[in-house]
């Protein structure tokens, strides 16, 4: 599917981020192995939660969905899933895929798990290796490098183990595997990624304990979880799609409802504020053990910045749209540290740039990063998505930021993350 986007004179609006992806797809796992009935509100339908939904299900857990946003899932408690006839596919979605390997590693029964073919070429290791080493027999292609994964479950042990790169979905699928480890799990990562499964599981009666250096202890709960009702906050990740578009404008305000706020998350909060963006954060809440805000963004002139060290996991699913607003700041932007990109739903260096460079920006590929010279206006032309629905978004927001017409080809992609993203650009643009 082509969209074609023209620029608009004034950007106004009010816009609800569709429920966050990374929250959606915990409540749906944590709340599968409760025990007893969990309502979660402001699921996020689209096709990465639905994946997490589907192989549920066929793990033979009940879940009734509106097919709006509210979600009943009759958890069977830790030990409640039983073996899939079929193999379990997890589409496009990453987290689905090593959330789910974690889990079942502890099951007394086999499982096979796979994807598309992104998903299919994504590493594996990441989480194979310390799932063997927790007593687990895993196999997958490549040595165990790539999908599909073979899983033979079974009784584990809990482990201490470093994480070699900041990843929520690595920290994740082990703390799920810690549920069924025999003894203590302590796990360390370089710096801080995400938190929601830490938060989930504390709120459901597990003891998860900080560890000096930021590092997790998680001790195999005595007895069931408790079902975690809850609603989802507004996704930051698709927020800051918007929040870039508003900065990045002449002439725009746009605010944002109920978006989750979360410092583990709201790393584009800090990098646009210190390119300068006006942006203010309003009736911050908690909903349920997470923060959410209103957020209110406004035209800016935006100004080069850096980007590294542990800001990186704070905000990198945002660096492509980042990219777009460091395109038009005045002055330089470098972002390093960020190799975790080239294995992304594409390799978001060579995509971001190779996109980008369409549009007219100027902007260098680092081995871990790039480096951006703002160019003060974009100009229109035709880009792909390369089947990344970050991408597909992020050259969106640089089509309404640039001169002329431009169009992105793939931009069904963006139904991964935000089904509602090209409906959301239109109620903007009818405000215009
Ligand atoms: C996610 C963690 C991040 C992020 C992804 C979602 C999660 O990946 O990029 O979109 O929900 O845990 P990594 O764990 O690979 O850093």
């Amino acid at each position: 599917m082509r969209k074609t986007i023209r620029s608009l004179r004034r950007l106004r609006g009010s816009i609800e981020a569709p429920g966050d992806k990374s929250v959606s797809h915990r409540a749906l796992i944590l709340n599968a192995i409760a025990r007893g009935e969990a309502v979660v509100e402001n699921f996020q339908g689209g096709a990465d939660c639905l994946a997490t939904l589907r192989c549920l299900r066929a793990l033979g857990v009940k879940i009734d969905w509106d097919g709006q946003g509210t979600m009943h899932i009759h958890g069977g408690g830790r030990f409640g899933l039983r073996e899939s006839g079929d193999v379990l596919n997890a589409g496009n979605s990453a987290t689905t895929m090593r959330l789910l390997a974690g889990l079942l590693a502890g099951q007394p029964f086999f499982s096979v798990l796979t994807g598309d073919a992104s998903l299919r070429s994504r590493p594996m290791e990441r989480v194979v290796e310390p799932l063997r080493a927790m007593g687990t027999h895993i196999r997958g292609r490549a040595g165990g490098a790539h999908p599909p994964l073979v899983i033979e479950g079974g009784p584990l042990r809990g482990i201490r183990y470093r994480l070699p790169v900041a990843s929520a979905q690595v920290k994740s699928a082990l703390s799920l595997a810690a549920l069924y480890g025999e003894g203590e799990t302590i796990l360390t990562e370089p710096a801080p990624s995400r938190d929601h499964t830490e938060r989930m599981l504390r709120a459901m009666g597990v003891e998860v304990r900080g560890e000096k250096g930021g590092g997790l202890r998680i001790l195999p709960p005595q007895r069931e979880l408790t079902p975690l009702s809850l609603r989802v906050p507004g996704d930051i990740s698709a927020a800051a799609f918007w929040m870039v578009a508003a900065a990045a404008h002449p002439d725009a305000e746009i605010r944002l409802t109920g978006v989750g706020v979360n410092p583990s998350r709201s790393g584009i909060i800090d990098a646009l504020a210190s390119m300068g963006a006006s942006i203010t954060l309003e009736e911050e809440r908690m909903w349920g053990c997470e923060p959410v805000a209103d957020i209110v963004v406004r035209s800016s002139s935006l100004r080069g910045t850096v980007i590294e060290g542990p800001l990186i996991p704070r905000l990198i699913d945002e660096i492509p749209v980042l990219a777009v607003a460091a395109s038009l700041a005045q002055g330089e932007t470098v972002i390093r540290q960020a190799r975790e990109l080239r294995v992304k739903e594409s390799d978001r260096i060579r995509t971001t740039v190779l996109e980008l460079r369409r549009l007219g920006a100027s902007i260098e590929e680092l081995a871990d990063g790039m480096i951006i010279q703002g160019v003060g206006r974009l100009k229109g032309g035709v880009c792909a998505s390369h089947g990344d629905h970050r991408l597909a978004m992020t050259m969106a927001v640089a089509g309404l930021l640039a001169q002329g017409e431009t169009v992105v080809r793939g931009a069904e992609a963006s139904s991964v993350s935000y089904p509602d993203f090209w409906h959301h650009l239109e109620l903007l643009s009818s405000h215009h």
